[in-house]
């Protein structure tokens, strides 16, 4: 279960996220919905470490927990980026197994054998010499969750999974989601897309902009998020 209570996060002096309080049950999915510009990225940036929390507290399975402290971040919560951040100069079996060679100290052969078992349960098996710019889009993102899968996070987080997909992709990625859940796994699905959201989610978590000039900036030069 992540906790996170009482979040507070500025940028310079316009505060993006303002006493924010969410709860991610284990074993359930929980998204979070929200127009352009309301601080949703930002808010997973915070829960992940890639963004300093002005104040609040994060609790996994009600311990403190630092997201900033790099190595204990990668092993419990796994992130799918909305732009999957693949490392363009590795093979898909590469992107997968760097992270748990080189932060679990995987040995090579235990860590391409589990990648194999990740890529055959998502419709990858034949994929893992290739290299990301081979792939589709749907394909990509597919690899994006086995590669946070490898570290056997206690949380997985997605950032839009569906903004760069067709309808039929958005369905398969919702399949991906929730047949994971059915495996046990805890989501937190950041989404601007609220039917998406309504398909998959046992609980949505509403967040406004706060800055609602800047919003209207935002919309207009980034309609897709
Ligand atoms: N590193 C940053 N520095 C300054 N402002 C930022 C930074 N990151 C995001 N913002 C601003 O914070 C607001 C929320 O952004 P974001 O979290 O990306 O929203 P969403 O994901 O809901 O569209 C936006 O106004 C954005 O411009
Ligand atoms: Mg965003």
């Amino acid at each position: 279960m992540l906790e996170v209570k009482n979040l507070k996060k500025s940028f310079g002096n316009r505060v993006i996220l303002d006493n924010v309080n969410l709860t991610v049950k284990d074993g359930e999915i929980l998204s979070i919905v929200g127009p352009s510009g309301a601080g949703k990225t930002t808010l997973l940036r915070c829960i992940t470490g890639l963004e300093t929390a002005d104040s609040g507290q994060f609790l996994i399975d009600g311990q403190a927990f630092d997201p900033q402290g790099n190595e204990e971040t990668d092993r419990v919560i796994g992130v799918v980026f909305q732009d999957y951040n693949l490392f363009p100069n590795l093979s898909v079996m590469e992107n997968i197994t760097l992270a748990p060679t080189m932060v679990l100290k995987k040995d090579k052969a235990t860590a391409e054998k589990e990648a194999k078992e990740l890529l055959d349960e998502l419709g990858l098996d034949d994929k893992g010499s290739l290299y990301p710019y081979q792939l589709s889009g749907g394909q990509k993102q597919r690899v994006a969750i086995a590669r946070a899968l490898a570290m056997k996070p206690k949380i997985l987080c997605y950032d839009e999974p569906t903004s760069a997909l067709d309808p039929t992709m958005r369905k398969e990625v919702a399949k991906i989601i929730l047949g994971l859940k059915k495996d046990g796994m805890t989501q937190l699905v950041v989404t601007h897309d609220f039917t998406f959201a309504d398909t998959i989610a046992d609980d949505i978590l509403k967040v406004k902009a706060l800055d609602k000039s800047l919003n209207q900036v935002q919309d207009v030069e980034n309609q897709e998020n």
